[in-house]
């Protein structure tokens, strides 16, 4: 089953819509398999948005990520990757739709509540990142 790693940013843990965001996934028909709250270090935030590194926001966006707890989460189910990036909504929260988890409660577009890998290869190197493989859990979810 597929895997997909979200990360719970800092705008959204300092005003404590943590469950809320959680609910999203859940309804969405996700299953949490894994989560914990950390603070990422400027180096860890480097590694995990790598693929930004020379561009024009880079260096808010790690001074942004590296503000404040976050948490991460991995959630599974069939087209996880895609399911939870259309229960996020697009990177900036003005574009996103109502209902969207940025479209209602993202700031701007740095601001923006969560992350979500956006391939399943993506996905399997930002979750090995974050958590040990007896970090993730395997269970049956009840219907
Ligand atoms: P994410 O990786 O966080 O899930 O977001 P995404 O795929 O929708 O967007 P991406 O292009 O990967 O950008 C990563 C994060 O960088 C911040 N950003 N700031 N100031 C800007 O123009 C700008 N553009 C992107 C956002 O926090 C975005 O989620
Ligand atoms: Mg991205």
């Amino acid at each position: 089953m597929e895997k997909t790693l979200i990360l719970i940013k800092p705008d959204a843990v300092i005003r404590g819509l943590n469950g809320a965001i959680i609910d999203r996934f859940e309804k969405a028909g996700l299953k949490l398999v894994a989560l914990k709250m950390l603070q990422l270090s400027k180096e860890m935030a480097g590694r995990h948005y790598a693929v930004h590194a020379g561009k024009p926001f880079f260096a808010g966006l790690i001074e942004y990520i590296t503000s404040a707890p976050i948490v991460a989460l991995v959630f599974e189910g069939d087209k996880a990757v895609e399911l939870a990036r259309k229960t996020m909504g697009a990177t900036d929260p003005a574009k996103a739709g109502k209902g969207t988890i940025r479209g209602d409660f993202g700031e701007n577009i740095e601001r923006n509540s969560v992350h979500g890998s956006d391939s399943p290869e993506n996905a399997g190197i930002e979750i090995k990142l974050f958590f040990s493989g007896f970090e993730q859990m395997d269970y049956q979810l009840k219907k």
